[in-house]
């Protein structure tokens, strides 16, 4: 008879965990183990080249051969993960002798102990037991990712205690976190970026981020349109961090949420300074930047075997002779690889004659992709002696990427 499995939840931080087997099972089920901190002894004549690279790193302790009793010394759990049955059974007696609960890849039947199917998100953990059957279990765990991913957050997740006040109750409160929103469509932001924003009590968004990400916030929620600040660049600047560390220091949790990358030309820098010096704490979460998403999404690799060996990417805000450019563009015409330009557009016709006075080929493939990754992309592919031109004819228009290099048409068949 089997009956309903006790649920826990092991706190295995600095206890030994052993695993036997060193295959795909044991690949899959090591990487829980080291998150939760397990010390993990794996026994198994040969490892996966995964599961190689860990001991490689120092993160767990490999003996190389078949098991003996006296490796559960010392453990609080083990992980048999071999299909051969008599092997199994004999660890899975001996953890039994010694009161050590053991989980069985071969046979779950036999085991004392199961693994759940789950997912993370934040905090949170969900284990799903499918009354033994994985596949259910999978498939429950799957809808409540889903789940929680798109709807639960707000309230579920941050443990708001007053939502009509908008007031963050989690850990949250008082913290700012910027944001990469990807580079336009709202599927390319992260796991960890959709999150945040669905617990955020204000958030602080640029003109190039994803409008549908917008649409789906809370209506509690405040709403910053960080491109709608009154006055030139360095003083809305200054007026955006004003507002994150004073709406974070009033106990908010603030997104601030940038376009692609916040650290590519993003301003993220100037931000993070700010709110540390107020003494506000900052996540940092990445983005998916334009300067590789959008050449990705017009068909173009920015690196590629035996074509490119680097990229370089560059901002063409101010033109080469501009006496507060940083970029040596004479040295960019002499590489071999791929030059990304953003915010290039207005100056590409200076631009792409510098990089042609000092020695890159007009010839050189280019092309230039605008709103990348939206339904409104548009991609032009020409030269780098012609593409300043064709633009113009075109009418192509701001924001857009400008790839220079032989991968323009690498992928062309
Ligand atoms: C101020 S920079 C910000 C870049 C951003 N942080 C990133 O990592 O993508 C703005 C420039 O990024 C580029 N850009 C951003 N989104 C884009 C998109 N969807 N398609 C093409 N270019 C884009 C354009 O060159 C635009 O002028």
């Amino acid at each position: 008879m089997t009956s309903n499995p006790y649920p826990l939840g092991l706190r295995l931080h600095g206890r030994r965990v052993v695993v036997v087997g060193g295959g795909a099972v044991a690949t899959r089920r090591v990487p829980a183990l080291l998150d939760a901190g397990a010390d993990v002894l794996l026994v198994a004549p040969e490892l996966t080249p995964a599961l190689r690279a860990r001991v490689d790193a120092g993160r767990l302790h490999w003996v190389p051969r078949r098991f003996v009793p006296e490796d559960l010394d010392g453990a609080w759990l083990v992980h048999v993960a071999i299909d051969d049955p008599m092997a199994a059974a004999s660890v899975s007696a001996v953890a039994a002798e010694r009161r050590i609960f053991c989980v069985r890849a071969d046979d779950r039947t036999a085991a004392t102990a199961w693994t759940p199917a789950v997912t993370r998100h934040g905090p949170v953990t969900v284990a799903v037991f499918g009354g033994g059957d994985p596949r259910r279990a999978m498939t429950v765990r799957d809808a409540i990712r889903d789940l929680l991913a798109v709807r639960l957050a707000p309230d579920g997740i941050a443990g708001r205690p007053d939502a009509s006040t908008g007031t963050t109750g989690g850990r949250q409160a008082g913290r700012v976190a910027l944001v990469g929103a990807g580079p336009g469509d709202p599927e390319l932001i992260t796991v960890k970026g959709w999150r945040l924003l669905t617990e955020a009590d204000v958030v602080v968004a640029d003109r190039l981020v994803p409008g549908l990400l917008l649409d789906e916030l809370r209506p509690d929620v405040e709403l910053v349109d960080a491109s709608k600040i009154p006055y030139g660049p360095s003083r809305a600047q200054e007026e955006i961090n004003q507002i994150l560390v004073d709406r974070a220091l009033a106990g908010a949790f603030v997104v601030r949420l940038k376009g692609g990358d916040p650290y590519v030309f993003g301003r993220g820098g100037e931000e993070l300074l700010a709110c540390a010096a107020a003494g506000v704490p900052v996540t940092v979460v990445p983005g998916v930047t334009s300067s590789i998403a959008a050449p990705a999404a017009a068909g173009i690799p920015v690196t590629h075997r035996g074509v490119a060996h680097e990229f370089t990417v560059v901002s063409g805000h101010l033109a080469p002779d501009a006496p507060a450019s940083l970029v040596r563009w004479d040295a960019l015409a002499g590489l071999h690889g791929t030059l990304v330009i953003l915010m290039g557009l207005k100056n590409l016709a200076a631009i792409t004659a510098t990089l042609i006075a000092h020695g890159r080929s007009p010839q050189t493939p280019a092309a230039v992709v605008q709103e990348a990754t939206t339904g409104t992309q548009r991609v032009l592919r020409s030269t780098l002696g012609e593409v300043a031109a064709d633009l113009r004819a075109a009418d192509l228009r701001p924001p857009a990427v400008v790839v220079v290099g032989d991968v323009v048409g690498a992928l062309d068949g």
